[in-house]
């Protein structure tokens, strides 16, 4: 199967397993990883912060992170589709005890004017704030979309004009920098934490990074132990994380620009693809005007060979390109999603 339901599906490459199988370790929770060590060091420096702390997934960065930036009884501003919102399980009301808004976004964007607006002054007085707002970029649920750099600038600096603390989740930033042509520091050092995900675009097994000042990361080692996520060999893990920035970064690219070329082509053949909302490694498509149930849709595809993943919209089908995607699975998948949906049908 060309399985193009999600960047999450990558397997380690030989050349990664070389050096999973070639890694020097030690006891992570001892803080006597060499490898972790310089992974955590790595990322601090990539995302323009002073420190970083290695975790098992971005959900528990995400985590962290908020419990960091809120008491219980505090309000944590996101857009409404974020994954921090829709997909954590009621982590941050469970973990850290905040209450969560969900503002309506475009692109899974917010604006500054809803920053202001959501974190004036509540009824109840100065005891129950707005504490954090967490942004997405790049925005999974709104189709990988990249946040302007000029957008993202003024929504922290608003955010820290009002004294609210701002989270990155940055679980594909790196697919933000390379689409932008920025360093990812230029995205994430403007937040006071950010995450960043090793095992979606990069290729790795698991593991994430959550990056911010020496004295937030010190206190996130904290809830680190708290969350059953502080590690004894985890070097192996992190050896993938350092192999990946060294050779899965730039190619990121050319994930980006395959889903370019299969968005044209299945637009070419008549599917309902909004090219302009190809910012990334997301393919975006609309089954509405096919008349087709979404069920339906994805069972046609498997069956003819090509994976795809259904999304918070209810008739919006999404293709993911990634590490295991090549030129040839793109053309392939080109030919064989419109056969499936039985489109040669007129857009409309
Ligand atoms: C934007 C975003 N943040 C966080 C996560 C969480 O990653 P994980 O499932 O590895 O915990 C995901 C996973 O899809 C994501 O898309």
């Amino acid at each position: 199967m060309i399985d193009l339901r999600s960047d999450t599906v990558t397997v380690p490459t030989a050349e990664m397993r070389a050096a999973i199988a070639a890694a020097v370790v030690g006891d992570e929770q001892k803080r006597e990883d060499p490898t972790v060590l310089e992974l955590e060091r790595r990322v601090a420096e990539l995302l323009g912060h002073e420190a970083a702390v290695f975790l098992p997934t971005a959900t528990m960065a995400n985590q962290v992170a908020l419990k960091l930036h809120g008491r219980p009884g505090d309000v944590l501003l996101a857009e409404e589709h974020s994954h921090v919102l829709v997909y954590e399980y009621g982590g941050a009301a469970a973990h850290a005890g905040l209450m969560t808004r969900g503002l309506p976004g475009v692109g899974g964007r917010i604006t500054v004017e809803q920053v202001r607006t959501e974190s004036a002054p509540s009824m109840k007085g100065a005891d129950q704030r707005v504490a954090a707002v967490s942004l997405e970029n790049t925005h999974n649920n709104a189709g990988g979309r990249v946040w302007p750099l000029d957008e993202l600038g003024d929504v922290v600096q608003t955010a820290h004009e009002l004294g609210l603390a701002a989270h990155l989740d940055g679980a594909r930033v790196l697919n933000a920098a390379v689409a932008q042509g920025v360093t990812p520091a230029t995205i994430a050092s403007r937040f006071d934490t950010a995450t960043l995900c090793l095992s979606k675009g990069l290729g790795c097994p698991l593991g994430a990074l959550l990056a911010g000042s020496g004295d937030l990361i010190e206190r996130a080692w904290r809830e680190k132990h708290l969350f059953g996520g502080a590690m004894r060999q985890a070097g192996i893990v992190a050896a993938a994380g350092i192999h990946a920035l060294e050779h899965h970064v730039e190619r990121l690219a050319d994930d980006h620009a395959r889903a370019r070329s299969l968005a044209g082509a299945l637009h070419a053949a008549g599917l309902p693809v909004d090219l302009e909302q190809v910012e990334t490694n997301f393919v975006q498509l609309d089954i509405a005007p096919l008349g087709l149930a979404r069920d339906e849709a994805l069972a046609r595809l498997r069956e003819a060979g090509v994976g795809l993943s259904s999304t918070i919209h209810p008739t919006v089908l999404r293709a993911v390109t990634h590490l295991g995607i090549s030129d040839e699975d793109v053309e392939r998948a080109a030919e064989i999603v419109p056969r499936a949906l039985g489109s040669a049908l007129p857009v409309g």
